[in-house]
């Protein structure tokens, strides 16, 4: 079977592309402790939001991303912890697909119906981190946000 020149150029350098990413999945992973965030398999999605600390400096925070706002059991659209604080998010949404992002801490998730994600970050230093959706959602996408206040 003859193979065309190009079509094996781009198999091979697909191939050596896909072994880069993989390598480099790997070493952000296992170098870095980069962990890529995870679908929870043994948590049932939830409908409140909650904010809940588990020990000292030490939360966790159901997030509910609906339209449009993120309901994360405050009442309010922001949670204040001190600094140090280790936070879980556990994510999900009530509505559409919506994301969370937040800038500062390098975190990316979707929030999806029907399934829970999470992630966990340290917040070492004090300031306001804004978490934002990033996912179109609708006519109010622009203005969903809440605030981490992290406090001395
Ligand atoms: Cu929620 Cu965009």
């Amino acid at each position: 079977m003859r193979i065309d020149p190009f079509e094996k150029f781009a198999m091979i350098v697909g191939g050596i592309l896909l072994g880069a990413f993989i390598l480099a999945i790997a070493y952000a992973n296992f170098v870095w402790g980069v962990k890529v965030p995870t679908c929870e398999v043994v948590t049932r999605p939830f409908s409140k939001g909650a904010f809940i600390e588990t020990a000292p400096k030490t939360y966790e925070v159901q997030v509910v991303a609906r339209m449009w706002y993120f309901d994360m059991g405050t009442g309010k659209n922001e949670i204040t912890i001190p600094a140090g604080s280790k936070v879980t998010f556990f994510v999900t949404s009530g509505d559409v697909v919506h994301g969370i992002k937040i800038p500062e801490k390098n975190i990316n998730i979707m929030a999806i119906p029907g399934v829970v994600g999470r992630v966990q970050t340290t917040f070492e230093r004090p300031g306001e981190y804004l978490m934002v959706c990033h996912e179109y959602c609708g006519i109010g996408h622009q203005g969903m946000y809440a605030k981490i206040n992290v406090i001395q």
